[in-house]
């Protein structure tokens, strides 16, 4: 990170609130309304002309900055600082329509029309050169105004147009090969495409994986995904160029989109390629949102290395993308928003200022709703953003690293979206959010890292279902176990190396050594088959499912922490009762254990609290707030700042006394840890 846009113009905040705000939509006097709104609310900041392209280049030879010039104006007198939005992400009709070769191609070969957004194509150059205009004459004309804190490049980098099939993207997907492999042969090895007479001779052989009679190539889709990640990085690297140049000092952005419901970049290799991370994050509605909600929190902050970051969009209410959109409960808004906080967001801004009249989302929350300022939904902004006000303090403050992390590999995750694999029921990320609310069960903190983080860090560190490990995360991993890291991983991981070739002579392949176990076949579990595994006597027994593993004992220093019990399901499954089903091997100061089937939820969290015990490991928040609570710490000069987060469950009373257990006092004046609660609890530095 080279620069953090500078404290709000406001003088009585340090942390940021707002939205992104679309006057273009709205008369005139709704501007004014919006301004004293906004300043009711406590707004410091709003994001202007994300999609407004179309508004500033009516024609390819006009150009209309006027309501630009003049919305900054009146926001600027207002103390409203502005993150400024490039307009890319939505080409104009007259673009489009004298230029169809622009518009993205479906991996079925359907082009995606104008009349929605994002039509483009990372890798048309004749868009690059529209695109680059805009973000050039918006640079030149704002670049120096004092109201513009950040820029903001384009928008979700990646939504619907993340995957281009077209012939632009076929040309550029092979002058990226080219650069990451010495020749045709090397392409052709790491692909295996001796399989299915994939063989290539030529570079210009080579599509992107289009819809084909079978399943494409696994190798090639990786790399087309990775590729398709690299495009947009080169996008944003082309306007943020522009920008460094015509408005030097102004940090850059874009909103990343590290949520439950976006399967598509591995946002780790961007971690370099913004002034400062922003994120957009969509609670899950329901059961376990809020759980979800801190892992993708965790995750933004892993990607800002701790740092500061900026929660660019979230939702006051509903949305309206889900088959059923429900409102969020009185207090959701606020409990979302300092979680966000607590994981380091020094930003909390909402998608959008004002709900739409008209348009595809008009049926979304706002900042302020259809009804208007009588509306709960203002009420809550309003109160949100005065005790925004009184959590200064915080602001600046970096996060403070858990003892444990859970690796959550994007890599992993992009693999998964393909067919073909043992079971194609298994939900990464799904999967990941469930053990990382059994750490929660326990009491403790983790932090959700990737893999280029330094894991050795950490005292204790869940890698499960981690597939894509090439020899060099192996070895990484290995130091970090010899050095004092204590690791679990299970099933299917450790199967194949950066190209998803599977590694030879018995799973999980490339983790065998480190963990002393092998493997040499996988079961998959039909539905409706329950194990039982044994913790012979002194530990837990417990269920599990969907996948089991005749495991081989190959090294000494191993030792067997569960073994499949004797029930009719495991003779099923073609496994001899007593097969060791969980081990553990040590190794230098640190330990490696296995799981080698999918533990049900009270199963695995008796055995994660066991090899957390072993660590010596013990739970960061007292009772009763242990397993009631998501918390997360930021390290204050003076200060470290606890945000703890109730999960819903029990009512945990009033904050004063929740904060005495931590030995701290509240901060911003919540009197109480209720159901859909979170207080920020300032615990002074020895
Ligand atoms: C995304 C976009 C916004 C808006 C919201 C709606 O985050 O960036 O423009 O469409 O979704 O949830």
């Amino acid at each position: 990170m080279t620069a953090f846009p500078r404290r709000p113009s406001r003088d009585d905040s340090a942390l940021h609130y707002g939205a992104d705000y679309n006057p273009e939509q709205w008369p005139r006097e709704t501007w004014r309304e919006d301004i004293a709104l906004m300043q009711e609310a406590g707004v410091t900041v709003v994001t202007l002309a994300v999609f407004s392209w179309a508004r500033i280049q009516p024609t390819e030879d006009t150009w209309d900055f006027t309501w630009l010039d003049e919305i900054i104006d009146m926001l600027s007198k207002a103390g409203i600082d502005v993150d400024l939005a490039t307009s890319t992400a939505s080409p104009p009709a007259w673009l489009t329509m004298k230029h169809p070769e622009v518009l993205p191609v479906t991996y079925d070969g359907h082009i995606l029309w104008q009349g929605g957004r994002q039509h483009w194509r990372p890798t048309s150059p004749l868009f690059r050169q529209y695109a680059l205009e805009v973000t050039r004459r918006l640079a030149e004309r704002y670049g120096h105004n004092p109201a513009v804190v950040a820029w903001h490049v384009n928008n979700e980098l990646g939504g619907a147009n993340v995957f281009d099939y077209s012939d632009d993207a076929a040309a550029a997907f092979r002058a990226w090969l080219r650069g990451h492999y010495d020749d045709l042969e090397d392409l052709n090895a790491a692909w295996g495409t001796s399989f299915w007479s994939q063989h290539y001779a030529r570079w210009e052989e080579i599509l992107p994986p289009r819809q084909a009679g079978a399943q494409n190539n696994p190798g090639q889709v990786l790399d087309f995904q990775r590729f398709s990640g690299d495009a947009l990085r080169d996008h944003l690297a082309a306007e943020t160029a522009i920008l460094h140049e015509l408005s030097p000092g102004v940090p850059v952005t874009t909103n990343l989109m590290l949520a439950a419901n976006y399967q598509s970049i591995d946002y780790s290799a961007w971690a370099r390629d913004t002034d400062f991370i922003s994120n957009d994050h969509y609670l899950l509605p329901g059961e376990g949102g809020i759980e979800e909600l801190a892992f993708s929190a965790s995750a933004t902050s892993a990607i800002a290395d701790g740092e500061p970051w900026w929660l660019m969009e979230h939702a006051t209410s509903a949305v309206n993308w889900r088959t059923v959109n429900p409102a969020k409960r009185p207090g959701q808004l606020r409990r979302d928003s300092l979680t966000h906080l607590g994981h380091g967001a020094d930003a909390i801004c909402f998608f959008q200022w004002r709900a739409s009249a008209a348009g595809g989302e008009r049926f979304h929350s706002a900042m302020v709703p259809h009804a208007g300022r009588h509306s709960r939904v203002f009420r809550e902004v309003t109160a949100l953003g005065r005790e925004l006000r009184s959590l200064r303090e915080v602001a600046g403050s970096p996060s403070l690293p858990a003892r444990c992390a859970l690796v959550f590999d994007y890599e992993t995750w992009l693999l998964f979206q393909g067919d073909s694999m043992p079971d194609n029921r298994i939900e990464y990320r799904e999967e990941l959010v469930r053990w990382y609310r059994v750490f929660a069960d326990l009491g403790l903190r983790v932090d959700v890292v990737c893999p280029q983080n330094d894991l050795a860090r950490y005292d204790f560190l869940a890698a499960p279902l981690l597939h894509l490990v090439p020899s060099t995360l192996a070895a990484r991993l290995r130091e970090a176990v010899e050095s004092g890291t204590h690791l679990v991983t299970t099933y299917f991981s450790g199967i194949a190396d950066e190209h998803a070739r599977v590694y030879l002579g018995g799973y999980p392949g490339a983790l065998r050594g480190l963990l002393g176990v092998r493997v040499d076949e996988m079961r998959p579990l039909l539905d409706g088959t329950t194990l039982m595994v044994d913790g012979g006597g002194t530990m837990a027994n417990g269920l599990a499912g969907s996948w089991c593993e005749p495991v081989e004992i190959v090294s000494p220093e191993v030792e067997v922490l569960r073994t499949y019990s004797d029930c009719q399901d495991t003779l099923k499954a073609g496994l001899q009762p007593g097969t060791p089903a969980v081990t553990r091997r040590t190794l230098g100061r640190g330990s490696a254990a296995y799981v080698s089937t999918r533990l049900e939820h009270s199963a695995l969290s008796d055995l994660l609290a066991e090899l957390i015990a072993r660590a010596g490991i013990t739970a960061d928040l007292p009772t009763p707030l242990a397993g009631e609570v998501i918390a997360s710490v930021r390290r204050g000069d003076q200060a470290d700042y606890w945000t703890l987060t109730n999960r819903g469950r029990v009512d945990l009373g009033p904050a004063d006394d929740v904060a005495a257990l931590l030995g701290g006092t509240v901060l911003g004046g919540a009197h109480t840890l209720g159901l859909d609660d979170a207080i920020v609890v300032r615990v002074p530095r020895r």
